[in-house]
Protein backbone atom coordinates (compact mmCIF):
# COMPACT_ATOMS: atom_id res chain seq x y z
CA UNK A 1 0.00 0.00 0.00
CA UNK A 2 1.29 3.49 -1.10
CA UNK A 3 0.01 6.56 1.16
CA UNK A 4 0.75 10.27 0.17
CA UNK A 5 -0.33 13.31 2.81
CA UNK A 6 1.20 15.39 5.33
CA UNK A 7 2.34 12.96 8.19
CA UNK A 8 3.00 13.65 11.85
CA UNK A 9 4.61 11.10 14.39
CA UNK A 10 6.60 11.17 17.26
CA UNK A 11 9.02 8.86 17.49
CA UNK A 12 10.70 9.84 20.81
CA UNK A 13 9.20 11.75 23.62
CA UNK A 14 9.49 15.34 23.12
CA UNK A 15 10.20 14.71 19.52
CA UNK A 16 7.97 15.62 16.11
CA UNK A 17 8.67 14.45 12.73
CA UNK A 18 6.62 16.37 10.29
CA UNK A 19 6.56 15.28 6.32
CA UNK A 20 5.08 17.33 4.00
CA UNK A 21 3.65 15.95 0.77
CA UNK A 22 5.24 12.63 1.76
CA UNK A 23 4.91 8.79 0.86
CA UNK A 24 4.51 6.10 3.49
CA UNK A 25 5.00 2.34 2.02
CA UNK A 26 3.73 -0.61 3.58
CA UNK A 27 3.70 -4.55 3.74
CA UNK A 28 1.35 -6.48 4.63
CA UNK A 29 0.62 -4.73 8.81
CA UNK A 30 4.39 -2.81 8.80
CA UNK A 31 5.57 0.61 7.70
CA UNK A 32 8.44 0.25 5.09
CA UNK A 33 9.34 3.50 5.04
CA UNK A 34 8.50 7.28 4.60
CA UNK A 35 9.79 9.24 1.75
CA UNK A 36 9.41 12.78 0.06
CA UNK A 37 9.57 11.46 -3.31
CA UNK A 38 8.52 7.97 -4.26
CA UNK A 39 11.49 5.90 -4.62
CA UNK A 40 11.48 4.18 -8.45
CA UNK A 41 10.90 0.83 -7.38
CA UNK A 42 7.23 1.80 -6.76
CA UNK A 43 6.73 4.20 -9.74
CA UNK A 44 3.23 3.02 -11.40
CA UNK A 45 1.43 1.14 -8.28
CA UNK A 46 -1.75 2.50 -7.41
CA UNK A 47 -0.96 5.42 -4.45
CA UNK A 48 -3.41 6.35 -2.07
CA UNK A 49 -3.65 10.19 -2.19
CA UNK A 50 -5.11 11.86 1.63
CA UNK A 51 -4.40 15.25 -0.51
CA UNK A 52 -4.03 17.51 2.27
CA UNK A 53 -4.69 15.57 5.00
CA UNK A 54 -2.88 15.38 8.10
CA UNK A 55 -2.18 11.69 9.09
CA UNK A 56 -1.16 10.70 12.72
CA UNK A 57 -0.35 7.36 14.44
CA UNK A 58 -3.85 6.04 15.97
CA UNK A 59 -4.12 5.94 19.64
CA UNK A 60 -3.57 3.32 22.09
CA UNK A 61 -5.42 3.58 25.55
CA UNK A 62 -4.19 0.92 28.07
CA UNK A 63 -6.46 1.43 30.44
CA UNK A 64 -10.10 1.38 30.33
CA UNK A 65 -12.96 -0.27 31.43
CA UNK A 66 -15.45 -1.20 28.70
CA UNK A 67 -18.62 -1.68 31.05
CA UNK A 68 -18.08 1.21 32.28
CA UNK A 69 -18.89 3.04 29.12
CA UNK A 70 -22.29 3.33 30.02
CA UNK A 71 -21.56 5.35 32.75
CA UNK A 72 -19.43 7.90 31.34
CA UNK A 73 -19.74 12.04 32.67
CA UNK A 74 -21.73 10.23 35.69
CA UNK A 75 -21.33 10.04 39.55
CA UNK A 76 -18.37 12.99 40.10
CA UNK A 77 -19.94 13.80 43.18
CA UNK A 78 -17.68 11.09 45.12
CA UNK A 79 -14.25 10.26 45.56
CA UNK A 80 -13.10 6.37 44.32
CA UNK A 81 -14.13 4.23 46.75
CA UNK A 82 -17.80 5.49 47.15
CA UNK A 83 -17.98 6.14 43.42
CA UNK A 84 -17.22 2.40 42.66
CA UNK A 85 -19.83 1.51 45.13
CA UNK A 86 -22.37 3.94 44.44
CA UNK A 87 -22.17 4.08 40.94
CA UNK A 88 -19.74 1.86 39.00
CA UNK A 89 -20.64 -1.76 40.33
CA UNK A 90 -24.24 -1.63 39.62
CA UNK A 91 -23.28 -0.73 36.11
CA UNK A 92 -20.48 -3.80 35.91
CA UNK A 93 -23.81 -5.94 37.12
CA UNK A 94 -25.86 -5.50 34.41
CA UNK A 95 -23.26 -7.48 32.44
CA UNK A 96 -24.46 -10.95 33.68
CA UNK A 97 -27.23 -10.17 31.08
CA UNK A 98 -25.60 -11.78 27.66
CA UNK A 99 -27.76 -9.54 25.57
CA UNK A 100 -27.09 -6.70 27.59
CA UNK A 101 -23.42 -7.28 26.99
CA UNK A 102 -23.64 -8.17 23.43
CA UNK A 103 -25.19 -4.64 22.57
CA UNK A 104 -22.73 -2.55 25.15
CA UNK A 105 -19.63 -4.39 23.66
CA UNK A 106 -20.39 -3.34 20.42
CA UNK A 107 -21.52 0.06 21.00
CA UNK A 108 -18.09 0.25 23.47
CA UNK A 109 -15.84 -0.73 20.06
CA UNK A 110 -17.97 1.50 17.51
CA UNK A 111 -17.22 4.01 20.11
CA UNK A 112 -13.48 3.37 20.39
CA UNK A 113 -13.47 3.50 16.70
CA UNK A 114 -15.06 6.65 16.07
CA UNK A 115 -11.94 8.43 18.68
CA UNK A 116 -9.45 6.91 16.50
CA UNK A 117 -8.59 4.25 19.66
CA UNK A 118 -7.67 1.40 17.75
CA UNK A 119 -5.42 -0.59 20.50
CA UNK A 120 -6.76 -1.05 23.74
CA UNK A 121 -5.91 -2.95 27.01
CA UNK A 122 -9.75 -3.38 28.64
CA UNK A 123 -11.10 -4.40 31.80
CA UNK A 124 -14.29 -6.05 31.22
CA UNK A 125 -16.36 -7.96 33.81
CA UNK A 126 -16.05 -10.91 36.24
CA UNK A 127 -18.90 -12.64 33.91
CA UNK A 128 -17.14 -15.63 31.96
CA UNK A 129 -19.82 -15.52 28.94
CA UNK A 130 -19.63 -11.60 28.81
CA UNK A 131 -15.96 -11.51 28.74
CA UNK A 132 -15.55 -14.03 26.62
CA UNK A 133 -17.94 -11.83 24.05
CA UNK A 134 -16.10 -8.80 24.27
CA UNK A 135 -13.55 -10.75 23.10
CA UNK A 136 -15.08 -12.64 19.91
CA UNK A 137 -16.40 -9.04 19.16
CA UNK A 138 -13.01 -7.87 19.23
CA UNK A 139 -11.42 -10.53 17.27
CA UNK A 140 -14.29 -9.55 14.35
CA UNK A 141 -13.78 -5.59 14.60
CA UNK A 142 -10.57 -4.99 13.10
CA UNK A 143 -9.23 -3.40 16.26
CA UNK A 144 -6.50 -5.21 18.36
CA UNK A 145 -7.20 -5.46 21.91
CA UNK A 146 -6.36 -7.24 25.38
CA UNK A 147 -8.88 -8.23 27.04
CA UNK A 148 -9.23 -9.06 30.63
CA UNK A 149 -12.41 -10.56 32.82
CA UNK A 150 -12.04 -9.21 36.07
CA UNK A 151 -10.90 -11.03 39.55
CA UNK A 152 -13.13 -9.94 42.60
CA UNK A 153 -13.92 -12.23 45.81
CA UNK A 154 -14.01 -10.02 48.37
CA UNK A 155 -15.11 -6.52 49.51
CA UNK A 156 -17.87 -6.45 46.62
CA UNK A 157 -21.44 -6.23 46.32
CA UNK A 158 -22.66 -9.79 46.14
CA UNK A 159 -23.67 -9.71 42.82
CA UNK A 160 -19.85 -9.01 41.62
CA UNK A 161 -18.16 -11.36 44.32
CA UNK A 162 -17.00 -14.44 42.76
CA UNK A 163 -16.34 -17.82 44.72
CA UNK A 164 -12.06 -17.77 44.43
CA UNK A 165 -11.89 -21.31 43.06
CA UNK A 166 -14.49 -20.27 40.38
CA UNK A 167 -13.09 -17.09 39.65
CA UNK A 168 -9.52 -19.46 39.02
CA UNK A 169 -11.47 -21.88 36.71
CA UNK A 170 -12.90 -19.10 34.63
CA UNK A 171 -10.05 -17.35 34.09
CA UNK A 172 -8.13 -20.56 32.84
CA UNK A 173 -11.02 -21.57 30.99
CA UNK A 174 -10.73 -17.92 28.60
CA UNK A 175 -6.88 -17.95 28.71
CA UNK A 176 -7.03 -21.08 27.05
CA UNK A 177 -9.86 -20.64 24.75
CA UNK A 178 -8.88 -17.50 23.10
CA UNK A 179 -5.49 -18.84 22.28
CA UNK A 180 -7.49 -21.70 20.52
CA UNK A 181 -9.63 -19.66 18.39
CA UNK A 182 -8.53 -16.07 18.30
CA UNK A 183 -5.88 -14.64 16.56
CA UNK A 184 -5.11 -11.04 17.54
CA UNK A 185 -7.19 -10.22 20.75
CA UNK A 186 -5.30 -11.81 24.03
CA UNK A 187 -6.00 -11.89 27.46
CA UNK A 188 -4.86 -10.26 29.94
CA UNK A 189 -5.27 -11.11 33.81
CA UNK A 190 -7.08 -8.37 35.52
CA UNK A 191 -7.50 -8.62 39.41
CA UNK A 192 -9.66 -5.74 40.09
CA UNK A 193 -6.94 -4.16 42.89
CA UNK A 194 -5.82 -5.73 45.97
CA UNK A 195 -8.81 -4.60 48.15
CA UNK A 196 -11.01 -6.87 45.84
CA UNK A 197 -8.83 -9.95 45.45
CA UNK A 198 -8.04 -12.10 48.72
CA UNK A 199 -4.41 -13.48 49.30
CA UNK A 200 -5.95 -16.91 47.49
CA UNK A 201 -7.12 -15.73 44.82
CA UNK A 202 -4.07 -13.43 43.87
CA UNK A 203 -1.52 -16.30 44.23
CA UNK A 204 -3.27 -18.11 41.63
CA UNK A 205 -3.59 -15.67 39.29
CA UNK A 206 0.10 -14.95 39.75
CA UNK A 207 0.58 -18.75 39.33
CA UNK A 208 -1.57 -18.50 36.11
CA UNK A 209 0.29 -15.89 34.71
CA UNK A 210 4.00 -18.04 35.04
CA UNK A 211 1.91 -20.96 33.58
CA UNK A 212 0.56 -19.16 30.64
CA UNK A 213 3.55 -16.21 30.19
CA UNK A 214 0.74 -13.72 30.58
CA UNK A 215 -0.02 -9.78 31.08
CA UNK A 216 -1.57 -8.13 33.43
CA UNK A 217 -3.51 -5.04 34.65
CA UNK A 218 -4.64 -3.73 37.77
CA UNK A 219 -4.91 -0.25 40.04
CA UNK A 220 -2.09 1.14 42.05
CA UNK A 221 -2.22 3.91 45.05
CA UNK A 222 -4.97 5.77 43.41
CA UNK A 223 -6.28 7.56 45.88
CA UNK A 224 -5.55 7.61 50.07
CA UNK A 225 -8.62 6.11 51.64
CA UNK A 226 -7.67 3.33 48.87
CA UNK A 227 -3.66 3.25 50.25
CA UNK A 228 -4.66 3.07 53.75
CA UNK A 229 -7.19 0.17 52.93
CA UNK A 230 -4.46 -1.48 51.59
CA UNK A 231 -2.38 -1.17 54.55
CA UNK A 232 -4.93 -2.58 56.89
CA UNK A 233 -5.56 -4.88 54.48
CA UNK A 234 -1.93 -6.45 53.95
CA UNK A 235 0.04 -5.43 57.77
CA UNK A 236 2.89 -7.20 57.14
CA UNK A 237 3.60 -5.94 53.81
CA UNK A 238 5.13 -2.42 53.27
CA UNK A 239 3.70 -0.70 50.38
CA UNK A 240 0.76 -1.50 47.84
CA UNK A 241 2.98 -2.14 45.14
CA UNK A 242 4.85 -4.98 47.22
CA UNK A 243 1.07 -6.61 47.89
CA UNK A 244 1.18 -7.11 44.21
CA UNK A 245 4.98 -8.37 43.92
CA UNK A 246 4.72 -10.72 46.72
CA UNK A 247 1.71 -12.66 44.50
CA UNK A 248 4.15 -12.91 41.89
CA UNK A 249 1.58 -9.70 40.02
CA UNK A 250 4.05 -7.97 38.80
CA UNK A 251 5.29 -9.60 35.52
CA UNK A 252 8.99 -8.24 34.28
CA UNK A 253 7.67 -6.13 31.35
CA UNK A 254 4.24 -7.43 31.13
CA UNK A 255 2.64 -5.47 33.73
CA UNK A 256 -0.06 -2.16 33.09
CA UNK A 257 -0.53 -0.48 36.55
CA UNK A 258 -3.18 2.52 36.32
CA UNK A 259 -2.76 5.59 38.29
CA UNK A 260 0.27 5.23 40.12
CA UNK A 261 0.19 8.57 41.99
CA UNK A 262 1.25 7.78 45.76
CA UNK A 263 4.17 6.03 45.57
CA UNK A 264 7.42 6.11 48.08
CA UNK A 265 10.87 5.95 46.02
CA UNK A 266 11.12 2.40 47.06
CA UNK A 267 8.13 1.57 45.52
CA UNK A 268 9.35 4.01 42.29
CA UNK A 269 12.44 1.72 41.91
CA UNK A 270 10.47 -1.84 42.34
CA UNK A 271 8.21 -0.80 39.37
CA UNK A 272 11.24 0.42 37.27
CA UNK A 273 13.06 -2.93 37.43
CA UNK A 274 10.20 -4.55 37.05
CA UNK A 275 9.42 -2.52 33.52
CA UNK A 276 5.58 -1.57 34.75
CA UNK A 277 3.94 0.37 32.19
CA UNK A 278 2.33 3.02 34.50
CA UNK A 279 -1.08 4.32 32.86
CA UNK A 280 -1.75 8.16 33.96
CA UNK A 281 -5.24 8.61 33.58
CA UNK A 282 -5.43 12.60 33.97
CA UNK A 283 -9.32 12.95 33.80
CA UNK A 284 -9.80 10.47 36.15
CA UNK A 285 -7.41 11.92 38.81
CA UNK A 286 -8.90 15.05 38.45
CA UNK A 287 -12.85 13.81 38.42
CA UNK A 288 -12.94 11.39 41.45
CA UNK A 289 -10.15 14.20 43.27
CA UNK A 290 -7.46 11.69 43.45
CA UNK A 291 -4.41 13.37 43.21
CA UNK A 292 -1.67 14.24 40.55
CA UNK A 293 0.80 12.09 39.47
CA UNK A 294 4.43 13.48 39.13
CA UNK A 295 4.29 12.28 35.88
CA UNK A 296 7.69 14.71 35.21
CA UNK A 297 9.55 13.29 37.65
CA UNK A 298 8.29 9.63 37.16
CA UNK A 299 9.68 10.24 33.21
CA UNK A 300 12.77 11.35 34.75
CA UNK A 301 13.33 8.23 36.72
CA UNK A 302 13.09 6.36 33.50
CA UNK A 303 9.70 4.52 34.56
CA UNK A 304 7.41 3.87 31.72
CA UNK A 305 4.26 5.78 31.44
CA UNK A 306 1.68 6.46 29.11
CA UNK A 307 -1.60 8.44 28.73
CA UNK A 308 -5.00 6.51 29.01
CA UNK A 309 -8.37 7.27 29.46
CA UNK A 310 -9.73 5.12 32.27
CA UNK A 311 -13.72 5.79 31.39
CA UNK A 312 -15.38 6.02 33.07
CA UNK A 313 -13.48 7.61 35.68
CA UNK A 314 -12.52 9.55 32.87
CA UNK A 315 -15.49 11.14 31.09
CA UNK A 316 -14.74 10.62 27.90
CA UNK A 317 -13.35 7.77 25.99
CA UNK A 318 -11.62 10.47 23.47
CA UNK A 319 -7.36 10.10 24.03
CA UNK A 320 -7.38 13.53 21.99
CA UNK A 321 -8.62 14.93 25.31
CA UNK A 322 -6.83 12.64 27.50
CA UNK A 323 -3.80 14.21 26.09
CA UNK A 324 -4.63 17.53 26.23
CA UNK A 325 -5.91 17.47 30.19
CA UNK A 326 -2.38 15.42 30.63
CA UNK A 327 -0.49 18.61 29.67
CA UNK A 328 -3.30 20.29 31.67
CA UNK A 329 -2.95 18.77 34.91
CA UNK A 330 0.83 18.49 34.81
CA UNK A 331 0.58 22.46 34.48
CA UNK A 332 -1.36 22.78 37.53
CA UNK A 333 1.54 20.17 39.23
CA UNK A 334 3.96 22.90 38.01
CA UNK A 335 2.08 25.40 39.67
CA UNK A 336 2.88 23.54 43.03
CA UNK A 337 6.37 21.81 42.09
CA UNK A 338 8.36 24.54 40.08
CA UNK A 339 10.94 22.09 39.76
CA UNK A 340 8.83 19.73 37.61
CA UNK A 341 8.30 21.30 34.47
CA UNK A 342 5.40 20.75 32.48
CA UNK A 343 4.67 18.27 29.65
CA UNK A 344 4.88 19.36 26.03
CA UNK A 345 1.71 18.71 24.25
CA UNK A 346 4.66 16.51 22.24
CA UNK A 347 5.26 14.84 25.46
CA UNK A 348 1.60 13.89 25.90
CA UNK A 349 1.11 12.66 22.30
CA UNK A 350 3.85 10.72 22.23
CA UNK A 351 2.52 9.05 25.50
CA UNK A 352 -0.42 8.07 24.02
CA UNK A 353 1.03 6.99 20.68
CA UNK A 354 4.31 5.61 20.95
CA UNK A 355 4.48 5.56 24.68
CA UNK A 356 1.41 3.08 24.85
CA UNK A 357 1.62 1.00 21.18
CA UNK A 358 5.20 -0.16 22.98
CA UNK A 359 2.93 -2.02 24.79
CA UNK A 360 2.12 -4.08 21.96
CA UNK A 361 5.59 -4.23 20.44
CA UNK A 362 6.71 -2.34 17.68
CA UNK A 363 3.76 0.22 17.41
CA UNK A 364 3.15 3.88 17.30
CA UNK A 365 4.82 5.52 14.99
CA UNK A 366 5.71 5.84 11.73
CA UNK A 367 9.05 3.88 11.84
CA UNK A 368 10.39 1.21 9.34
CA UNK A 369 9.37 -1.95 10.49
CA UNK A 370 6.30 -0.81 12.94
CA UNK A 371 2.53 -2.20 12.43
CA UNK A 372 1.06 0.79 10.24
CA UNK A 373 -1.76 2.37 13.12
CA UNK A 374 -2.64 5.61 11.52
CA UNK A 375 -5.57 8.21 11.67
CA UNK A 376 -6.43 10.59 8.47
CA UNK A 377 -7.62 13.80 9.51
CA UNK A 378 -9.07 16.57 7.89
CA UNK A 379 -10.10 19.82 8.99
CA UNK A 380 -13.85 20.69 9.45
CA UNK A 381 -14.47 23.94 7.10
CA UNK A 382 -14.35 25.99 10.34
CA UNK A 383 -10.69 24.95 10.77
CA UNK A 384 -10.26 25.31 7.44
CA UNK A 385 -10.70 28.98 7.14
CA UNK A 386 -7.56 29.68 8.47
CA UNK A 387 -4.02 28.11 7.33
CA UNK A 388 -1.88 26.39 9.69
CA UNK A 389 1.00 24.62 9.94
CA UNK A 390 0.91 21.02 10.43
CA UNK A 391 1.60 21.21 14.30
CA UNK A 392 -1.06 24.02 14.87
CA UNK A 393 -3.79 21.32 13.32
CA UNK A 394 -2.79 18.24 15.63
CA UNK A 395 -2.68 21.24 18.69
CA UNK A 396 -6.50 22.00 17.22
CA UNK A 397 -7.39 18.20 16.81
CA UNK A 398 -5.96 17.51 20.52
CA UNK A 399 -7.22 19.71 22.31
CA UNK A 400 -11.13 20.12 20.86
CA UNK A 401 -11.13 16.41 20.23
CA UNK A 402 -13.51 16.34 17.80
CA UNK A 403 -13.77 12.94 16.29
CA UNK A 404 -15.62 14.33 12.95
CA UNK A 405 -12.27 15.16 11.80
CA UNK A 406 -11.32 11.63 11.39
CA UNK A 407 -11.99 10.81 7.44
CA UNK A 408 -9.88 7.08 8.23
CA UNK A 409 -8.37 5.03 10.40
CA UNK A 410 -5.64 2.49 9.38
CA UNK A 411 -4.99 -0.57 12.04
CA UNK A 412 -2.28 -3.14 11.43
CA UNK A 413 -1.57 -2.16 7.81
CA UNK A 414 -5.39 -2.03 6.84
CA UNK A 415 -8.36 0.41 6.77
CA UNK A 416 -10.81 -0.11 9.67
CA UNK A 417 -14.11 0.72 9.00
CA UNK A 418 -17.16 1.12 11.56
CA UNK A 419 -16.83 -2.62 13.08
CA UNK A 420 -20.90 -2.76 13.34
CA UNK A 421 -22.45 -0.42 11.34
CA UNK A 422 -26.11 -1.98 12.08
CA UNK A 423 -26.10 -0.01 15.72
CA UNK A 424 -25.91 3.65 15.11
CA UNK A 425 -23.35 5.89 16.25
CA UNK A 426 -25.26 8.82 16.91
N1 LIG B 1 -10.03 0.81 41.36
C1 LIG B 1 -10.69 -0.36 41.42
N2 LIG B 1 -11.64 -0.43 40.46
C2 LIG B 1 -11.58 0.74 39.80
C3 LIG B 1 -12.30 1.27 38.69
O1 LIG B 1 -13.22 0.66 38.13
N3 LIG B 1 -11.94 2.52 38.28
C4 LIG B 1 -10.94 3.22 38.87
N4 LIG B 1 -10.64 4.45 38.42
N5 LIG B 1 -10.26 2.75 39.92
C5 LIG B 1 -10.56 1.52 40.36
FE1 LIG C 1 -9.45 2.12 36.21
Amino acid sequence: MILKGTFLHAPTLGELEIRPNAYLVTKNTAVVGLYDTLPPEYEGQPVTDWGDALIIPAFTDLHIHAPQIINRGIGYDKELLPWLETYTFPAEARFADPAFADRAWKAFLNHLWAVGTLRFSAFATIHKEAAWRLMELTEQSGLRGLIGKVNMDRNSPDSLREDTHASLADTEELICRSREELRHTRFILTPRFVPSTTPELMDGLGQLGEKYDLPIQSHLSENPSEVAWVAQLHPDIPTYTQVYEHFGLLRQDKTIMAHAIHLSDGEKDLLKNKGVMLAHCALSNTNLSSGIMPLRQDLGLGLRCCVASDVAGGHTASMARSVAATVQTSKLNGLNHPDQSPLSLAEAFYLATRGAGSFFGDVGAFLPGFEFDALVLRPSTLDALVERTPFERLEQFLYDGDDRNIAARYCAGSLVEQPFPELELA
